[in-house]
């Protein structure tokens, strides 16, 4: 079975934007949380214009390179654009979560508005049984909230933004998790745990 994972950039205080976050602003002013994707010498293999640190970009390819869809909360969509019309993703399609009508969304989207669950099922179709990223604070929570999350990696700036959006949303209790592994990298530390069930 596919795995549904994210894989976002996030300050030490927790928050994955600045302040003021929207269309035209992108992390409002917390742009440094990607620094990490363009300050190397190692060209992505899976994103033509990132080039990273070597151990940065073993870590990202390795998780980009899984992504069969990617399932993305409105306001990710909204902030972003529209991804003009495509995805955030070189090859994996886009999926949108929202609870009301999205105007605008192109034939290469997908408009998800009757749950998280129905929107990860949607996403782990178009997969193909590749493996589902999501993005956005909300998605992410909501995901956790119905077991749906196999993975979570925090790619984790040094910064305390001080405000923003929040990488994780209220919880009704604990979710435990297992470090699969941690990977210091220039201006960025990888963590990856495994969600336990
Ligand atoms: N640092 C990074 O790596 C990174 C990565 C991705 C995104 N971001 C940023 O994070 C910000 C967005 O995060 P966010 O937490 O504010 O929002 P989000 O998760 O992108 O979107 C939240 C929205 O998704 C919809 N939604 C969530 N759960 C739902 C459910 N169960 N059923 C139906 N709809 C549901 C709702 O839209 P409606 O209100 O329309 O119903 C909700 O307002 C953006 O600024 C984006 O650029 C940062």
């Amino acid at each position: 079975m596919s795995k549904v994972f994210c894989g976002l950039a996030v300050s030490v205080d927790g928050y994955i934007t600045g302040r003021d976050p929207g269309a035209g602003r992108g992390l409002g002013d917390a742009s440094m949380l990607f620094d990490w994707y363009f300050d190397g010498d190692t060209p992505s293999q899976v994103f033509d214009s990132f080039k990273l640190s070597a151990p940065s970009a073993r870590v990202f390819d390795a998780a980009a390179g899984r992504v069969g869809a990617i399932l993305a909360g409105r306001n990710t969509y909204e902030d972003s654009e529209h991804f003009g019309g495509g995805s955030p993703h070189p090859t994996a399609p886009l999926v949108v979560l929202s609870h009301r009508p999205v105007p605008g969304m192109s034939d290469r989207q997908t408009l998800v508005t009757t749950g998280i669950e129905d929107a990860v099922a949607a996403a782990r179709r178009i997969a193909g049984g590749k493996d589902v990223g999501l993005m956005g604070g909300g998605v992410v929570t909501e995901a956790l909230k119905a077991g749906l999350v196999d993975e979570l990696i925090l790619h984790q700036v040094p910064i305390l933004l001080g405000g923003g959006r929040s990488f994780f949303q209220e919880l009704p209790g604990h979710v435990r998790l297992r470090l699969v592994e941690a990977v210091p990298a220039p201006g960025v530390t990888h963590l990856h745990y495994e969600v336990e069930r």
